[in-house]
């Protein structure tokens, strides 16, 4: 008799049955675990784009797409994104809770202490040429650290996790800002150590040397909210890269790097700059109709960018609060007026065109942050980096995650061979 909590599996073509347990979650879809199953039946299970997968195990980020709902550790994300910083957020990610004010001042001065990289490393921005995009800097630049810092080359030891985890996490906002500033001939700017993580971001990207500059409280607390927005996102496509390569036990910085290759990709992190490409490619409200007939046609491989999402079928709730941060914004800063009208009616035609509706396509985080980083002077190719540094923390935390379990198995997926049958030479 099949126990309660299980599945059973028939094989139609053999009449043999399997039965598989059911594990419960503590919130969410429950799982079958199919461990076995290969070696039960001789079969695969395929599942393109891993719809209907589970990974892995995990305690880090919860997601209900039905209910737009999104929380880090337990903390809802509407929560964290409004009463917390972003520097919290990267400290409950990694540390599994939140800092207390004595906690969140020593981890701030651990990353102060951080922020700065080995000086050889402006010979590898030296070698790109004018407008390389920063994200192939990046990539380069983060994987090379672990020729700077080779201490971490084989990293096994838990108390190395946070030393690396707060290295890489302070690093990376100057590699972008480095990167930026080379890709445009500027002189580049080193953190200011009396501004707070975020504010030296914009202040790395917007000042010249020996000149002050003053930030609007309102513009450092809008990239602050799309930093902690973007912390984590449980097994998107980057996400489970860096997983992979955890899985081999490849030096950490190498597992970002890739993490960093595969968020550029426009269908995922690159989305926010095709967002604003589209826009302004769209240019006229009077041509959006045109281009919601195309996102709709079967035989136009034309998207709509910043629409649809794989797990939220409802409204991301990242796009919600970042919709508010927008009106906020633009009460103190200009937003280029023209590609707000283009974006506002598409959401207006889409949010009512059945082809959308009945496919849960609605605008997710990339929709909202593009316009955002405009109106902060962030150029367009810069989007996915800003990505990324909101994206670091969650990185590192599952990195962790994977490596502080006992029985972690490196990924390796199987197939369905549609290939030739083997070729007898003559
Ligand atoms: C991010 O996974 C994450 O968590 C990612 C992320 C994170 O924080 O890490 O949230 C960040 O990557 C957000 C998504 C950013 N990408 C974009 O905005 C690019 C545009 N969106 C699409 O490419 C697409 O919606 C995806 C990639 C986001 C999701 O693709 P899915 O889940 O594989 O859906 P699908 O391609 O199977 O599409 C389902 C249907 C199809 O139509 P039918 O074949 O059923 O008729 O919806 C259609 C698609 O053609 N569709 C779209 C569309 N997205 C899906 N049609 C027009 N425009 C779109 N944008």
């Amino acid at each position: 008799m099949a126990n309660k909590n299980s599945v059973t599996m028939t094989d139609n073509r053999t009449g043999k049955s399997f039965e598989y347990n059911i594990i419960d979650p503590t919130l969410g879809a429950s799982v079958v675990d199919i461990a076995t199953f290969y070696k039960d039946t001789g079969l695969f299970m395929l599942d393109r784009g891993f719809t209907s997968t589970a990974s892995c195990r995990s305690r880090i980020t919860y997601i209900d797409g039905s209910k737009g709902k999104l929380m880090y550790r337990g903390y809802d994300i509407s929560y964290l994104a409004t009463q917390k910083s972003f520097v919290d957020t990267a400290h409950l990610l990694l540390y599994k809770k939140l800092p207390t004010n004595e906690e969140r001042d020593a981890f701030k001065l651990e990353l102060k202490k951080r922020s700065f990289v080995h000086e050889g490393m402006k010979k590898l921005f030296d070698a790109f040429p004018d407008n390389a995009h920063p994200m192939a800097i990046l990539s380069a630049a983060v994987s090379a650290l672990s020729t700077f810092y080779f201490d971490h080359l084989d990293i096994d030891s838990p108390e190395e996790y946070m030393e690396m985890a707060k290295r890489i996490i302070a690093k990376i906002p100057t590699i972008a800002a480095f990167s930026y500033r080379y890709s445009r001939g500027l002189p580049i700017i080193y953190p200011n150590l009396d501004r707070g993580f975020t504010e030296n971001i914009l202040y790395m990207l917007r000042a010249y040397p020996h000149d002050h500059i003053d930030l609007k409280p309102i513009e450092v607390k809008a990239l602050d909210t799309i930093f902690t927005l973007h912390a984590d996102h449980e097994q998107n496509a980057s996400t489970t890269t860096v997983r992979t390569v955890a899985s081999t036990h490849a030096h950490p910085y190498a597992a970002i790097s890739a993490g960093i290759c595969a968020l550029w990709g426009r269908s995922h992190g690159g989305a926010n700059e095709s967002v604003i490409s589209q826009l302004e490619m769209i240019g006229d409200v009077k041509n959006v109709e045109k281009y919601i007939a195309k996102a709709k046609d079967k035989n136009d491989p034309f998207r709509l960018m910043g629409f649809g999402h794989r797990v939220y079928k409802n409204f991301d709730p990242r796009a919600t609060i970042l919709k508010d941060i927008r009106e906020q914004l633009m009460k103190e800063r200009a937003i280029d007026s023209k590609l707000i009208e283009v974006a506002n009616k598409i959401e207006e035609i889409a949010l009512h065109d059945e082809y959308f509706i009945e496919r849960g396509l609605y605008p997710n985080i990339d929709f909202y942050s593009g316009l955002i980083l405009r109106a902060l002077g962030i150029p367009k190719e810069m989007y996915a980096v800003i990505f990324v540094i909101g994206r670091v923390p969650g990185w590192i935390a599952q990195w962790i995650e994977f490596k502080e379990q006992p029985d972690g198995k490196i990924a390796r997926p199987r197939q369905l061979y549609l290939g030739p049958t083997e070729i007898k030479p003559e």
